[in-house]
């Protein structure tokens, strides 16, 4: 089967949505440091860029958990698959993910690191699926809200490709 991308986000719009995404967190900051939590390995495009427009202190560190492999639907089960370096103890952390489909993940770490005593813990995504979720999960800084297709780039894979598109594209097969 061929695949082909079709561009749904552009590059331009992507990064104008970012800087509306940190300039709200800064704001909702001020005064405060933040510890992002980056889910590798989908959220490091989108970290990084956010990263650089947050206006207060920024501290990172990366969890990894279970991912889809080579298909698009997931397992339903979580495991965390890389544990994070530093404490989160009294610390006000965003947990950083490319997209939420069916919730899942981020419930899980955000239950983790509530788990590790953090001060407080939020979720910000580049996407998100609505339509798709199965637990009671919302995130508090979202980039976009797309359907139910399955996209790639900007750091999203399909099979571990595509994450370098500089655009969110949707995978579409042909035979
Ligand atoms: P959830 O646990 O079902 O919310 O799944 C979230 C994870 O599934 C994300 O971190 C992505 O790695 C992956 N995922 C969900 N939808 C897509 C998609 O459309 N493209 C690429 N990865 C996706
Ligand atoms: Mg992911």
């Amino acid at each position: 089967m061929a695949e082909t991308i079709r561009q749904l986000i552009s590059e331009e719009d992507v990064d104008r949505r970012i800087y509306e995404l940190a300039e709200k967190i800064s704001a909702d900051y001020a005064g405060k440091s933040i510890r992002l939590v980056g889910i590798l390995n989908g959220a490091t495009f989108f970290l990084c860029e956010l990263a650089k427009r947050i206006t207060v202190p920024v501290s990172i560190d990366f969890m990894q958990a279970s991912s889809y492999g080579g298909a698009t639907e997931s397992s339903g089960t979580v495991r965390i698959k890389k544990d994070l370096d530093e404490s989160v103890e009294d610390l006000d952390v965003i947990i950083v993910e490319d997209i939420v489909d069916s919730g899942r993940t981020l419930a899980f770490l955000g239950d983790f690191l509530k788990g590790k005593k953090a001060a407080s813990i939020r979720y910000c995504t580049l996407l998100d699926k609505p339509s798709r979720r199965v637990v009671d999960l919302k995130s508090d800084y979202t980039g976009f809200e797309i359907p139910d297709l399955f996209v790639v780039g900007y750091g999203m894979d399909y099979d571990q490709k595509y994450r370098n598109l500089p655009y969110i594209g949707v995978i579409e097969f042909t035979d």
